[in-house]
C-alpha cells in the first residue's frame, strides 16, 4: 500500500536544527530557527518560567482535560496582554480568544474556520513571508495569494504593498505581521498601519495579524500598536499570538487566536464554530505553557521578573544588530549592511542569496535560511568577527 509514496524534503528551517546538531566544526554558529539564544548560544528557561513551574508543581490538583478554548486564566491574560488593558472591544464583550498549541496552532484554527464558514476567500501573504504560512493555508485549502512587501534591494517597499492591497478583491483575507516581520525584520510605523486600516476598511478586506514576537522588537506596547489600533477600529479582525518566543515557551505549544467580531453575539457564534474546529483538530490544547503564563502574569512579582527577562532579551537582540554592522566595518560592509540596524526582532534579511548562504555553511559552518534569513539572537561576542568575515569572504 506505501509503495507509490515518495520521500519528500523535511521542513527547511527545521531541517537547520538537526544540520548544525551535526556539524563538529567548533567555530559553527547557528543563525537558523527562530530561537533566542544567549551570549553561550543557550536558549535557558525564564526564570519566571521556572518559578512559575514551581508554584504549579505544588498547586496542580488534577490532569483532567480543559475545555476547547483552553485555560479561562490564561486567555483572560493573554487577551489583555495583546489587545491592552483598557481595550474597548474586549469591554464590549466583543473578542472570542481561544488557547491553541503554539501560534502554528492558532495560525490553523484561523485557515480552517476561514475555509469552513467563509469560502471562496483568498489569503494574501507579504512576499516574502514565513516560509510556513503558505504551508499552513494551502493545506487548509485556501487560495493563496502574495502583495510585495520589499524592493530587489530587500528594503520594505511600503508604496508598492499599500498599491497591491488596493487591488485585493473585496472580502479576501490579508494576513499581516505585527511587528517583528519573519523573514525581514521589516515593520510597518504607525503612520503606515493606520494608511493600510484605510485600505483594509475601503476594500472590506479581513485582517489576520500574527503576533509570534510581541515584546521582541521595540518593547510590549510598542510592538502591539497595529494590532490595537486594528481591533478598536474594525468590526471583524482575527489575530493569532504566541508566547514561544517571549515567554520562551517553544516546545511548550501556548499560543491563542483571537477574533474580533462586531458585538457579543456575532462573536459567540464564531466562537462556537472555532470550538468545532479545534475538537476536530486536536480536541483540546495542552495544558502546561498556558497554566505557567497565567501564573505569571496574573501575580505581579512574576510579572516584574518577566517583563525584565524579555527586556534583556529584546536589548541584546537590538545591541547586537548595532554590533555586527560595526563587525562589518572593518571589510568595508557598514554601509551596504546599515539596514541590519534598523530591522526589529529575531530576523535579518540579510540580501545574500542562496549560493552565498550554501558558501557560509561549506566553508564556514554558518547556518540559515536558504533564503538570506539569519536569526541576529543566534550571534554572540565571540561569533560576531568570524560571521563577518565569512560574509565578507562569500560577497568579495
Ligand atoms: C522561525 O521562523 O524560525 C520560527 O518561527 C520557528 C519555526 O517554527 O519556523
Amino acid at each position: 500500500m506505501f509503495e507509490h509514496i515518495e520521500r519528500v524534503p523535511g521542513d527547511a528551517i527545521l531541517g537547520l536544527i538537526e544540520a548544525y546538531k551535526q556539524d563538529d566544526n567548533p567555530r559553527k554558529v547557528d543563525l537558523g530557527v527562530g530561537v533566542y539564544r544567549d551570549d553561550e548560544g543557550n536558549t535557558p528557561v525564564l526564570a519566571a518560567v521556572k518559578r512559575a513551574e514551581k508554584r504549579l508543581e505544588e498547586s496542580e490538583e488534577t490532569k483532567s482535560y480543559i475545555g476547547s478554548h483552553g485555560d479561562e486564566r490564561y486567555t483572560n491574560a493573554i487577551a489583555r496582554l495583546v489587545l491592552g488593558e483598557d481595550s474597548s472591544a474586549l469591554e464590549a464583550n466583543r473578542i472570542s480568544v481561544t488557547q491553541s498549541p503554539g501560534g502554528t496552532g492558532a495560525l490553523r484554527l484561523a485557515a480552517d474556520f476561514i475555509a469552513t464558514s467563509l469560502p471562496g476567500r483568498a489569503i494574501w501573504l507579504s512576499q516574502p513571508t514565513w516560509p510556513n504560512h503558505p504551508a499552513v493555508f494551502g493545506a487548509a485549502g485556501l487560495e493563496l495569494k502574495h502583495y510585495p512587501y520589499v524592493n530587489a534591494d530587500n528594503r520594505l517597499d511600503f508604496d508598492a504593498m499599500l498599491a497591491a492591497l488596493n487591488e485585493v478583491p473585496a472580502g479576501d483575507v490579508v494576513l499581516l505581521h505585527a511587528c517583528c516581520h519573519n523573514p525581514t525584520g521589516f515593520d510597518l510605523d504607525t503612520d503606515q498601519w493606520q494608511q493600510v486600516l484605510e485600505v483594509v476598511k475601503n476594500r472590506q478586506l479581513l485582517p489576520l495579524i500574527d503576533f509570534a514576537y510581541q515584546g521582541f522588537g521595540d518593547g510590549l506596547e510598542e510592538d502591539a500598536r497595529g494590532v490595537r489600533l486594528f481591533v478598536e477600529s474594525l468590526d471583524e479582525v482575527l489575530v493569532t499570538s504566541s508566547c514561544s518566543k517571549n515567554f520562551g515557551l517553544y516546545r511548550e505549544r501556548t499560543g491563542a487566536l483571537m477574533i474580533a467580531a462586531a458585538n457579543e453575539k456575532q462573536m459567540l457564534d464564531v466562537r462556537s464554530q472555532i470550538a468545532i474546529t479545534a475538537r476536530e483538530n486536536y480536541s483540546t490544547p495542552p495544558s502546561h505553557g498556558a497554566a505557567v503564563v497565567g501564573e505569571i502574569l496574573t501575580d505581579d512579582e512574576l510579572t516584574t521578573l518577566w517583563l525584565k527577562e524579555l527586556a534583556q532579551m529584546r536589548d541584546r537582540i537590538n545591541g547586537l544588530r548595532s554590533d555586527f554592522v560595526e563587525a562589518l566595518r572593518p571589510h568595508g560592509l557598514a554601509e551596504r549592511f546599515a539596514f541590519i540596524g534598523e530591522q526589529r526582532g529575531m530576523f535579518s534579511y540579510t540580501g545574500l542569496d542562496a549560493d552565498q548562504v550554501k558558501r557560509l555553511r561549506d566553508e564556514f559552518s554558518i547556518y540559515m535560511v536558504g533564503s538570506g534569513r539569519a536569526n541576529v539572537a543566534g550571534l554572540s561576542a565571540n561569533s560576531l568577527d568570524y560571521v563577518a568575515e565569512a560574509i565578507a569572504s562569500v560577497v568579495r
